[in-house]
């Protein structure tokens, strides 16, 4: 998979202090003793100066649309330079410009932008592989099984020549109308499983990369294109197409602004078990409270993984005339700039917000901490992280008791798949159960033989914390790496200690 947005190199990794309150399990206090180490940690009271940096303090990314024609442009480089550490092409990764004529791919200008982000240790997201829009004339022709092969050959040929480069794909883009329904388009008419065909082409193509659908208009929860695209991927999830995140482009527009229920839609979107993102955020005359609004949804949503805007300056903007980003044509920062930054800025070190393990479809649902056994009994599971979307993994699928548990990528085999028993086990590789080796802060998290004590039992709760049902401390994680052991630690409602059975 993907690194993590936390793992950002350059001036967004985030600073020591930070790193050690999340080794602490994201406790926010000011002295800790770790074994015999005492460690003080400063408050976290130095602002950063720049979006990415800012972001990166809580795990997240910020990234811009990049123009490849624009990269001549040295006040654009420069704003685009220092201010963020996600790059999405603007039009260079689409399919006409991709591959023009049938079987013959041009990566000249995506290579621009991948070579400009990347040397300057930039992350990039794919922007798009299969849409109605801007495809090559060839394809525009095409209709039927010859056009369901043609995408196919697409999405194959372009992951082949990004593979292992990228954090992101935007898969497929735009598929649903307003009401929720499928968009008519060529593509829809080869057949209503294009969709699940293209991602799992694109998991074949490419297993490092994060998969996303990428819409806009579907930010207000009660709206019914984004039901529509809130069923197409619980429905993904619960028959195995590989998915890993929506992108919520957010373009606020006269006609579309900030929707009270933002954060509720990303919560819920989140609860299936993706990733979430706001992808192409503009807003019309770049409104500060709403730029700030969508900014504070987003930090509120641990699995809300970054935030990207169409473009540097309002100059470069699709909508121009709408002065709709975060720097003037000169190059300045607006007022929405200092919204923005003021938001990341005040975020959590560790994500917090909306708890996300109990997806209810309804806008109004609110989350609540009470124990929740009945529906997850019975059947294998993952428990993956809420914070790292990793799986709670026992290492080399070892059955010797003392095997201490740990985060590792999720790949569906039985070291990482857990049965909630009605006597609230968590059970494993036959007869093993997860084991608190100890009742205190910082106790091992291990495997052991199911023996019925309750070090063995645990209550799934509907927050998304796992508690001890001896100690009542709840299943932690020092981070979000591959490899990172769990603990029992005192429950502090951190994204660091939430957990989804899926
Ligand atoms: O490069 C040619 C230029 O040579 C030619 O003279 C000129 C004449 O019109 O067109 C130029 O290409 C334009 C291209 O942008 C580059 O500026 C296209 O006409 C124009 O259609 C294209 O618009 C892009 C649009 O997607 C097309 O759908 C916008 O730049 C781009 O910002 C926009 O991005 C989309 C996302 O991909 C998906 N979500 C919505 C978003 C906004 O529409």
């Amino acid at each position: 998979m993907a690194a993590r947005p936390s793992n950002l190199p350059g001036t967004a990794r985030r600073t020591r202090s930070t790193r050690v309150r999340a080794l602490l399990g994201g406790a926010a206090c000011t002295l800790a003793v770790v074994g015999t180490i005492a460690v003080v940690v400063p408050d976290a009271s130095a602002a950063a100066s720049t979006l990415g940096a800012a972001a990166a303090q809580s795990g997240r990314y910020f990234g811009t649309a990049i123009a490849a024609g624009r990269l001549n442009d040295s006040t654009y480089t420069n704003i685009a330079g220092r201010e963020f550490n996600m790059v999405t092409a603007e039009n260079e990764m689409k399919p006409d410009a991709t591959e023009p004529n049938r079987g013959q791919f041009n990566f000249s200008s995506g290579d621009q932008i991948y070579n400009w982000a990347t040397a300057r240790g930039m992350k990039v997201r794919g922007h798009t592989l299969a849409w109605h829009s801007q495809q090559p004339g060839w394809m525009q022709s095409l209709s039927g099984s010859s056009l369901r092969q043609a995408m196919i050959d697409h999405i194959n040929g372009v992951m082949a020549h990004y593979r292992g480069k990228l954090a992101y794909w935007d898969v497929v883009n735009e598929a649903f109308n307003e009401d929720g329904s499928r968009r008519n388009s060529n593509l829809q008419n080869t057949g209503n499983d294009w969709i699940e065909v293209a991602f799992r082409t694109a998991r074949n193509a490419d297993p490092s990369v994060k998969l996303c659908y990428n819409d806009y208009n579907i930010e207000n929860w009660s709206y019914g294109k984004t039901q529509g695209v809130y069923n197409m991927i619980r429905d993904f999830k619960s028959r195995g197409v590989p998915i890993d995140c929506v992108g919520l482009q957010t373009h606020f527009t006269g006609g579309s602004s900030l929707p009270s229920s933002f954060q509720t839609t990303l919560s819920n979107f989140a609860a299936l078990g993706v990733d979430v993102a706001l992808t192409e955020v503009d807003v019309t005359n770049a409104s500060t409270s709403q730029y700030a609004g969508l900014t504070q949804a987003c930090v509120n949503v641990p699995r809300c993984v970054g935030i990207t805007v169409w473009g540097v300056r309002d100059s470069d903007s699709w909508r121009s005339g709408e002065s709709p980003l975060l720097f003037d044509g000169g190059g300045n920062k607006k007022g929405a700039y200092n919204s923005v930054l003021n938001v990341l800025n005040s975020a959590s070190p560790t994500p917090t917000g909306t708890a996300t393990a109990s997806p209810t479809g309804s806008p109004t649902a609110s989350p609540t901490t009470s124990p929740t056994a009945s529906p997850t009994t019975g059947t294998a599971r993952r428990i993956v992280g809420a914070q790292s979307g990793r799986c709670i993994d026992v290492p080399n699928g070892s059955t010797s008791n003392g095997t201490r548990v740990q985060l590792y990528d999720c790949n569906g085999q039985s070291n990482q798949s857990w049965t909630y028993t009605s006597g609230r086990q968590l059970t494993i590789l036959g007869s093993l159960c997860l084991d608190a080796a100890g009742s205190g802060n910082g106790a091992a998290i291990q495997t052991y033989s199911c023996n019925g004590q309750s070090n063995q039992q645990w209550n799934v709760n509907s927050n998304g914390s796992i508690t001890s049902v001896q100690s009542g401390r709840c299943l932690d994680v020092w981070s979000t790496s591959n490899g990172a052991q769990v603990q029992l630690w005192d429950c502090s409602g951190q994204a660091n200690q939430r957990f989804s059975l899926s």
